[in-house]
């Protein structure tokens, strides 16, 4: 599935950008619509957090939901996993339909291993750090992963402010992989909207996690809110 995903050239690094629809911030009473609605409405993956209220206070969902809203969407899953000691459940998010797995830097003793493990299922693997870890420590890791994730925010919640000192954080991660020639989506996550899309994807990031500036006004406004995000890439 993710064959259909273009990934950016640096050079290029302006066009072929993903926009993910966090479906945290989509009504639960009935995703399964909700995923079906904002895949029509032009979103390019479905991003679906996992919080164990553990490794972030916040409880969510499990693999047997994923499993339930799998069949509503053709893009694909990009599955963030805010839990500890994640490999302990990568073959039931797999068993689910994801089609992309991203486990937390600090929430893993051993993430080279479980990275490795994610591929050898034939699954993108993807690695996220929150936002007091530095950049730094994801230099070894490159050749064990499809994606990095910098979160924006303290993971948990929808809904909350960009961290303005992540976009630092993301030019030097945008660097570190020029440096290596490595192909690897540079995902951002927490708080993005139309005003600061434009910085950050000039920063480096080529996969954009929305949550409330997607899901906001319900279902008749998702295209139009997918709409604005592009477009304010367009106007570059
Ligand atoms: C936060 C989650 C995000 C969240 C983003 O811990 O990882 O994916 O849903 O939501 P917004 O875009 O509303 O900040
Ligand atoms: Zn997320």
């Amino acid at each position: 599935m993710l064959g259909l995903l273009k990934f950016n050239t640096y050079k290029k690094v302006k066009k072929n950008i993903n926009i993910a629809a966090s479906i945290l911030s989509a009504d639960f009473s009935k995703l399964g619509k909700e995923v079906y609605e904002v895949d029509k409405a032009g979103c390019d993956m479905i991003h679906i957090d996992v919080m164990d209220g553990s490794f972030v206070p916040n409880i969510t969902i499990g693999p047997s939901v994923i499993s339930k809203i799998r069949p509503f969407s053709k893009k694909p899953f990009d599955v963030h996993l805010m839990i500890n000691d994640p490999a302990r459940h990568i073959d039931d998010f797999v068993a689910a339909g994801a089609d992309l797995i991203t486990i937390h830097y600090e929430a893993d003793k051993h993430p080279i291993r479980t990275l490795d493990y994610i591929r050898s299922k034939g699954v993108k693997a993807g690695i996220a750090i929150n936002p007091a870890t530095p950049p730094t420590v994801l230099e070894s890791l490159l050749d064990y992963c499809d994606l990095i994730l910098i979160m924006l925010v303290n993971p948990g919640f929808g809904g909350q402010k960009t961290i303005p000192s992540q976009i630092e954080k993301l030019k030097v991660l945008s660097k570190m992989l020029k440096k290596h020639n490595k192909q690897i989506f540079l995902e951002v996550d927490g708080g993005v909207n139309p005003k600061n899309i434009k910085t950050l994807i000039n920063s480096g990031a080529n996969l954009i996690v929305a949550g409330n500036s997607i899901f906001n006004g319900g279902p008749d406004y998702y295209a139009k809110n997918i709409k604005k995000l592009k477009v304010t890439q367009d106007k570059k």
